[in-house]
């Protein structure tokens, strides 16, 4: 067993156990994958002001998020297919979170369903992500089913009303569970610990959705369900029809450019996240991390700001909270670490990001997350 330090290793390990179809799912980006790289690439133009000779003792990385205490300003994000990194993805992966105590997101297209993580987890709150789709019986139903199970903020996801085209999944033949082809089996056979825990649950196709919505016995392929039920008309009046229906905590997430930011604002949403969706969608766009500033700016205090898109380490996290990020989401991160080595994966890679964040912010001579700003960042780099 290799040691892991970083989420690089994390990844490395979950690349060997994972099968391809789903390990690529995730490390790609859409078209040419510039945005995908950006995301990651602009972290490290953002240079870090080393303090020193400050008292660095009894720092904190605690916060809120929408009005939620949190160990440190990062939730998971919602990932499709997390419970095909590995057997009953999502119900780990919310133990992680909640034993850890971050917030964490379940997506539409998750594998485990709303009911069995609530069910998993004890009944603890968690965030639910939704879509906005043309059937709004099975959105009315989803909403209410969230409810039920005490979710404690819904994620309204609004950057895929078109899929922004992966070339790996084309060419993988992505659909979950996987068919049984040649090549498929030939991989398969590579993943002996995948495969044992496939077979031990019954938690092998979108929960959410197979067996709820009118005509969908067996959904195999995100792609058609996207193609067939995404609503490419969605606009803001939509929100307010979810404000409604849902009541508690909401959240936007999409959010790329600052007159979207200001429209979002006029919802009354509680935050929204400036996200170009993992780089998995309009290629071409700017990263996350260069979009923050403006919209930070465009919105002031009318509005919480989060922020997701590259962050693979905790000073990641600084830097994005240092530009006006009350909070953060890590999507691949997570699922490296569930690949990787299931729930004590996920734990891992958290316990990883929050010791760089702790160590980071004292570098900087900062005790107090919550008070970081962009006085720890060099000038000039940002
Ligand atoms: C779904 O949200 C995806 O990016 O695949």
């Amino acid at each position: 067993m290799p040691v892991i330090t970083h989420i690089e290793d994390l990844r490395v390990l979950a690349k060997k156990r994972v099968p391809r179809m789903f390990y690529d799912y995730a490390d790609a980006g859409s078209w040419t994958e510039s945005t995908y790289r950006a995301n990651e690439a602009d972290f490290k133009n953002i240079l870090l002001r080393q303090r020193v000779a400050v008292n660095m003792e009894g720092r904190t990385t605690r916060t809120t998020m929408v009005g939620q205490d949190v160990a440190m300003p990062v939730a998971i994000a919602p990932t499709g297919n997390t419970g095909m990194f590995h057997a009953d993805g999502e119900i780990l992966a919310a133990r992680a979170a909640k034993a850890f105590g971050i917030a964490f997101t379940l997506s539409t297209m998750s594998i485990c369903s709303i009911e069995d993580v609530s069910h998993g987890t004890g009944g603890h709150p968690f965030w639910f992500q939704l879509y906005m789709m043309r059937d709004r019986d099975f959105m009315e139903r989803l909403i209410d089913r969230a409810k039920a199970a005490h979710c404690s903020a819904l994620v309204v996801t609004l950057d895929l009303q078109v899929l922004g085209q992966r070339h790996k999944d084309i060419k993988n033949g992505l659909s979950t569970p996987p068919k049984p082809t040649w090549p498929n089996l030939l991989n398969l056979a590579t993943k002996p610990r995948w495969c044992l825990g496939m077979l031990g649950t019954p938690r092998r196709s979108f929960g959410n959705i197979v067996g709820h919505a009118k005509n969908v016995g067996d959904l195999s392929s995100l792609s058609s369900w996207t193609a067939e039920q995404f609503d490419q008309a969605l606009c803001w009046k939509d929100i307010e029809w979810i404000k409604q229906r849902w009541g508690g905590k909401l959240i936007l997430k999409g959010i790329l450019d600052a007159e979207d930011a200001r429209l979002a604002v006029e919802t009354g949403a509680d935050a929204i996240i400036v996200s170009n969706h993992g780089g998995r969608q309009l290629d071409g766009a700017p990263s996350s991390i260069a979009a923050l500033p403006a919209i930070v700016d465009a919105v002031g205090s009318r509005i919480e700001v989060h922020f997701d898109g590259g962050i693979r380490s905790g000073q990641d996290v600084l830097k994005a909270v240092a530009l006006g990020a009350k909070g953060t989401y890590i999507g691949r991160a997570m699922l490296w670490g569930l690949g990787a080595m299931g729930q004590a994966g996920v734990t891992q890679a958290l316990n990883i990001i929050h010791k760089e964040l702790d160590i980071t912010m004292a570098f900087c001579g900062r005790t107090d997350i919550k008070a970081v700003d962009q006085g720890i960042l060099l000038p000039g780099t940002y």
